[in-house]
């Protein structure tokens, strides 16, 4: 099952063929897609923002030196990703637009220059309103006849949620706008956010209740605002700054800072650091004054944003794709801080695997409170990285090191390095445990790479017997983005499994019928009223699409975006739980098949072949299919000249890798295949084709070279 590597070092954008290009197009698209969804919908990034930035860079750079490539559903022309179905759908009157990103002086200096060139400005002076770009979520909020119609978010940018309901529970937003002759349709558009000191108490409590613990404030004001119910939102502290605006029957000013000192009149908060600037130089002052604050403010910034303060200029300058050529975030660097790392605690994963993480003496970073840090494995704690390399100069860490921490956007923090300098001379080596801190204490093995090498993750062996795996599992089972089952937090698992009464995913369904004996609502802390919400919401997941379904079996290496290209790749329940079974077998054609969908390959196969090996976990399957109905999944959709073909490549491939050339044909709805079979439509047979092009001419399948199929793809 040798596979092509499918981690690359990006060649220079600039370096690539037209080919190339295409295919790499076509599969950022694709990973964009992806995290737009996470982040907008599921308010669940996976990325961090550097990271995404990164991402839409080169999308951005592939585009412009290609602009053939742009089509009117590329993520380019979108913002953030369709909304998410919870709530009623809300088309904007005027598009949600994003910002372009600088992230040196330069771009500033470039940004101003391009304005001066499209104005041909000769001694006009520009004027900017310079604003803290708030990590928050956009709103725009519709008042006809000055009463507040509509609140939405931004969704996809073309269409948002209505959250209208839950917008009317925050003091900062008024119901009626104050002033007389306000314009008949007025759309304030701004950002709604919470507070640092209430995200920290607001995780408090619900860590306390075993609910869902938000990762930072953005995504706990973006939890808040999609509640069903408005008193929810009423009871978490959201504030809303204004600092735009969409349809509006008549403007009340000409500029920026008028239209801000407009929304004040109106009854609106605006940012209190907003400063009219009239130089590059004041741009980059503000920049670094608004840094330096940062961790003092009380919310989140993550940049400051520059807007050509006359309205008029702004229409003249008008907008590229999605951004327009008259603002422009100035980002911020990750942040960073220094600390004392007091002790390494073993975590046990669902699978059995650890992570060390590393408790911290409490320090602020970018106004978040930071107290774990991840230690990932023995080898990163040694100093040795993923690839034998050193890692901060080969320094180990020890408990009672000083250690320097980053926290970049929204993920975990990191230990980038070790002050040296400052170890003590007690300072603890760590020893890795040899010995799951289970009550079995069972063995310690490190894990096989793909390769067969010994990897740097440490596994309990316990597997099945193992509780901490056990309930791992379960907690993964209810999370959000698997059964998504609302009354089951860590606290509530936790509590049924030492009960007895919950020990696999299955149990769950069938505590309502179990009920009469257990009466859980005569325990302590639970009511009729819980008891009946719990049923309620399990009873509403018994029907759960194959993507969430496969993701909450809880596999090895299957994780959302696995699951979602296994579900897609089957279709259907029936069709993976066969191959599932195949594949543990060792049934060569199944494997194959498998290995030839798009973002499959050896490490999971290996790992769905383990699962469904495993006579454990085929019986959790069969209990548990008895009691839910999965649906099958959507095919992705494609009018190409493919869709819906079968191909298989074969040879050496020139001007594209195996997986990019796989990749592009499932995104246009063809299905790549490892074998040639009767069903087989096309054959693209590179330099060096052997057995597969045999078995083409024997079964007279149309062959192709590459650059017949890139003709036919519409290349
Ligand atoms: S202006 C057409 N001003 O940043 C541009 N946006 O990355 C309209 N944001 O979607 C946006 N603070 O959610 C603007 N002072 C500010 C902002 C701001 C935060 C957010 C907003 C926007 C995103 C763009």
């Amino acid at each position: 099952m040798a596979k092509t590597a499918k981690t690359r070092i990006p060649v220079d954008v600039a370096e690539l063929t037209k080919a190339q290009a295409k295919v790499e197009h076509m599969r950022l698209a694709l990973e964009l897609e992806g995290h737009d969804k996470r982040y907008y919908q599921d308010d669940a990034p996976s990325v961090t923002d550097a990271e995404y930035d990164a991402l839409r860079q080169r999308y951005n750079a592939i585009e412009k030196r290609f602009p053939e490539f742009v089509t009117s559903d590329s993520p380019s022309q979108k913002v953030g990703a369709a909304p998410s179905g919870r709530f009623k759908k809300v088309r904007h009157a005027m598009p949600m637009l994003s910002l372009d990103n600088a992230f040196a002086e330069q771009d500033v200096l470039d940004f101003v220059g391009r304005i001066e060139r499209f104005l041909k400005l000769q001694d006009d002076k520009i004027d900017f309103s310079a604003e803290p770009k708030i990590d928050g979520l956009s709103m725009s909020l519709r008042y006809e006849g000055g009463e507040l119609v509509t609140a939405a978010t931004r969704g996809d940018g073309a269409e948002g949620e209505d959250v209208t309901a839950n917008i009317r529970t925050l003091e900062d937003v008024p119901q009626k706008l104050k002033g007389r002759n306000v314009p008949d349709i007025c759309e304030v558009r701004g950002e709604v956010y919470m507070t640092k000191k209430a995200f920290l108490a607001l995780n408090e409590r619900q860590k306390a209740a075993g609910d869902t613990i938000f990762a930072n404030p953005r995504n706990s004001a973006a939890g808040s605002l999609r509640q069903k119910d408005p008193s929810i939102t009423a009871s978490r502290p959201l504030g809303f700054f204004a600092y735009a605006w969409g349809e509006m029957s008549a403007m009340p000013e000409d500029t920026q800072s008028g239209m801000i000192g407009w929304f004040q009149r109106c009854g609106f908060k605006t940012n209190p650091l907003t400063k009219l600037c009239h130089s590059t130089d004041q741009l980059i002052a503000f920049h670094r004054k608004i840094e330096e604050q940062r961790a003092e403010l009380d919310y989140d910034i993550d940049g400051v944003v520059y807007k050509i303060d006359r309205i008029d200029w702004q229409e003249r300058l008008g907008f590229v794709s999605r951004t327009p050529r008259w603002a422009i975030a100035h980002k911020f660097p990750a942040e960073r801080a220094t600390t004392v790392l007091r002790d390494i605690e073993i975590q046990v994963g669902r699978t059995g695997s650890f992570t060390p993480v590393g408790k911290l003496e409490p320090v602020g970073v970018g106004g978040v409170i930071v107290q774990n840090v991840t230690l990932h494995n023995e080898d990163y704690i040694k100093g040795i990285g993923g690839d034998g390399e050193q890692l901060r100069d080969g320094r180990d860490i020890r408990i009672g090191d000083t250690v320097v921490i980053q926290r970049a956007g929204d993920v975990i923090p990191q230990v980038v390095d070790v002050v040296i300098d400052k170890r003590p001379k007690n300072a603890k080596e760590f020893h890795f445990p040899k010995k799951c801190p289970c009550p079995l204490h069972t063995d310690v093995v490190r894990e096989e790479t793909a390769t067969g090498e010994e990897g740097s993750r440490a596994r309990c062996t316990g597997e099945f017997a193992c509780p901490f795996q056990k309930i791992e599992h379960l907690r993964l089972f209810v999370s959000r983005r698997a059964f998504d089952i609302d009354g089951l937090g860590e606290k509530q698992i936790q509590f049924f499994f030492d009960e007895g009464w919950v020990k696999e995913p299955a149990d769950i369904f069938t505590l309502p019928r179990r009920n009469a004996r257990l009466k859980l609502e005569e325990i302590e802390g639970y009511g009729e009223t819980s008891v009946r919400n719990l049923f309620a919401s399990i009873e509403g997941r018994r029907r759960i699409s194959l993507e969430r379904f496969i993701y909450a079996l809880g596999m090895r290496h299957v994780g959302e975006t696995t699951a979602l290209a296994l579900a897609r790749g089957y279709g259907s329940w029936q069709a993976f739980h066969d191959a599932g079974l195949k594949v543990a077998k060792g049934d060569e054609e199944t494997i194959a098949e498998m290995d030839a969908l798009d973002q499959i390959g050896d490490t999971v196969i290996r790992s769905v072949a383990a699962y469904f090996g495993e006579s454990h976990n085929r019986g959790i399957v069969e209990r548990l299919t008895k009691e839910v109905t999965i649906l099958d999944a959507e095919k992705p959709k494609s009018n190409s000249a493919v869709a819906g073909k079968t191909v298989v490549f074969t040879g050496s491939l020139e001007k594209m890798t195996r997986d990019e050339a796989k990749a592009t044909a499932e995104r246009l709805g063809a299905k790549a295949a490892g074998s040639v079979s009767k069903k087989t439509d096309y054959v693209v047979a590179g330099p060096g084709a052997g057995s597969k092009l045999a078995e083409a001419k024997k079964h007279g399948v149309a062959v192709l070279t590459e650059d017949e199929w890139l003709k036919l793809i519409g290349e």
